[in-house]
């Protein structure tokens, strides 16, 4: 019947409507997921791994306790040495506006490196130097936190950073 069609076609047209509606839904999730990760979450510029002495990272030089390195006219490298359960160095100073290199490795288990307040996030590894770079862009005291359980005092393992003006 004449109704009929006229209800199909209808119908179609909001299916239509609706297909779509969600495809782009989708398309702009992902682009805005990506976008997430890549700009909010610090570009983890590159991992250096040590397959055959997981222990190797940690015993580097550059590893050794309070490692804050200039690197340029405003850049600095940061080596970060997790450890159940401290973070070394536990006090770090850099300036505002400058460019952080953090090389971060772990001497035992998995621990989470997240600078609070921050999107800087990535995982110490054994074996593994991970890289992430970023710019503090206002003074004041960040803490660097572990966000993967590792064992009894995981919440203590707290450090801090000083950002200077
Ligand atoms: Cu280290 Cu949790």
């Amino acid at each position: 019947s004449p109704f009929d069609a006229a209800f199909h076609a209808s119908a179609e047209r909001h299916e239509r409507f609706w297909i779509f509606g969600v495809l782009v839904m989708l398309v702009l999730l992902t682009i805005g997921t990506m976008f997430y990760v890549v700009h909010d979450y610090g570009l983890v510029t590159g991992t250096q791994s040590y397959a055959t002495d997981p222990q190797a990272p940690a015993r580097e030089a550059a590893f050794q306790d309070g490692k804050v390195v200039r690197t340029g006219p405003n850049s600095y490298a940061v080596y970060m040495v997790g450890r159940a359960w401290h973070w070394a160095p536990d006090v770090i100073h850099v300036p505002e506006g400058a460019e952080i290199t953090f090389y971060v490795t772990s001497a035992d288990v998995l621990h989470g490196f997240e600078i609070q307040g921050t999107p800087v996030n990535l995982t110490a590894m054994p074996g593994v130097v991970g890289t992430v770079k970023y710019t503090f862009r206002h003074a004041g005291l960040f803490r660097i936190i572990c966000n993967e359980y590792c064992g009894m005092f995981h919440h203590a393992m707290v450090a801090r950073i000083i950002v200077d003006p």
